[in-house]
């Protein structure tokens, strides 16, 4: 995942470059300048005080001296004026800057924190749009790793019209847990065995008819049979039993997709929040078995309608289900046609959900 939203403190993020919202004169100061200079000790701020200040919107580099990271960028933010003297712009400069510098560096992954938003009076919502938006930019033409860090238990309203819009999607469409559980075992037994059908060396010689999951009489828990299955018939005859289930796996219709939307494999992984190691694991392998998460950042990427989302969740053994809160999330922002993957992770990060994108 290219873009990480997590919530930590900055210098114990182990990573080849953190930035510092610092000051003019680059000598220390409270916050997120403090933290760091605190952490790193006082060759820091003797390699500081060489480089003679720094201009608001620029970026410096230094070692990382004791931190668990090789540089320190230091950029300086815009103080909040109202928002009528340039800030927005200053504040992008910061994380362009620093995203350019710590690639002359060759830093495969750098950490931000939320720049401004502190003692410089920047509205956290805002600079967290700019920042995400920012960051997003550089990442559709680069391959780095980076990491914006909130510090503490910062609540956010990422964009507070969406926000609320999307709080009232999920007070209408949001059902509980156990309410929704007895369909979503269905669902999720029936695709699992879909896959158990897909997987490699199932072959006609060892297998019995397609048995699927039947409410019990006793309870109204289901019961789910063996759910490995097996077969009589050839391979050939196991596509009658399954009927087009089977006509593709995730990875091939994710590649079908591909296709027929006539984008580049790169621009598709980069617009999924994905990197570029996973897709060609997903790419080599037909019966890959992604994450949740990962599926449904290539729905996004692709644009896909609700119903050819869910297609594709079923391919990988799953359903959207509105027990879960992502899930609901991404319905809403795929039926108001909004595909921006990093807009749709702030608002999982402002309701404490896992980002779309993969981890590995
Ligand atoms: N790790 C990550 N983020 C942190 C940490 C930390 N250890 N400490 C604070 N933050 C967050 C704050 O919560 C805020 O969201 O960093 C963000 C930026 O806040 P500040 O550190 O106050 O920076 P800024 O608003 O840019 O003001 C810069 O403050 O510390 C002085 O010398 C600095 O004069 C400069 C001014």
């Amino acid at each position: 995942m290219p873009l990480h939203i997590i919530r930590n403190d900055i210098t114990k993020v182990e990573c080849d470059a953190i930035v510092n919202a610092a000051n003019n004169t680059l000598l220390g100061g409270g916050g997120v300048d403090g933290a760091i200079h605190k952490a790193a000790g006082s060759g820091l701020l003797e390699e500081c005080r060489k480089l003679g200040g720094c201009k608001t919107g620029q970026a410096k580099i230094t070692g990382g001296y004791n931190l668990p990271c090789k540089y320190v960028i230091h950029t300086v933010g815009p103080v909040w004026r109202g928002g009528g003297n340039n800030e927005r712009r200053m504040l992008e400069s910061c994380y362009k800057n620093s995203l350019v510098l710590a690639k002359e560096y060759k830093c495969g992954s750098v950490a931000f924190p939320l720049i401004s938003a502190g003692v410089y009076g920047y509205p956290a919502d805002e600079a967290f749009d700019v920042a995400v938006e920012t960051i997003a930019q550089f990442l559709m033409k680069n391959d780095m790793t980076v990491y914006l860090v909130i510090y503490g238990k910062n609540a956010f309203r990422a964009g507070s019209r969406i926000f609320s819009d999307i709080a009232a999607y999920i007070d209408d469409n949001y059902v509980d847990e156990n309410t929704d559980e007895q369909y979503e075992l269905m669902r999720q037994a029936q695709c699992s065995q879909i896959l158990e059908i897909q997987k490699p060396g199932v072959s006609a010689d060892k297998a019995k008819s397609f048995e699927k999951p039947k409410m019990s009489e006793q309870s109204d828990q289901y019961e789910f049979n063996d759910i490995s299955i097996f077969f009589s018939q050839s391979n050939s005859d196991i596509k009658d039993i399954i009927g087009d289930m089977l006509d593709e796996s995730f990875s091939q219709m994710l590649l079908r997709k591909i296709d027929e939307k006539q984008m580049k494999d790169s621009e598709c992984y980069k617009k999924a929040n994905i990197d570029k190691r996973l897709f060609s694991k997903i790419r080599s392998n037909p019966g890959y078995r992604p994450a949740k998460t990962t599926v449904l950042a290539f729905c996004v990427a692709l644009e896909l309608s609700l119903d050819e989302t869910n297609e594709m969740l079923m391919k990988a053994g799953f359903a959207l289900s509105h027990s879960s809160k992502l899930d609901i999330i991404v319905e809403y922002f795929i039926k108001n046609r909004n595909y921006n993957i990093f807009e749709i992770n702030e608002v999982l990060f402002a309701f404490d959900q896992s980002l779309l994108g993969s981890v590995n």
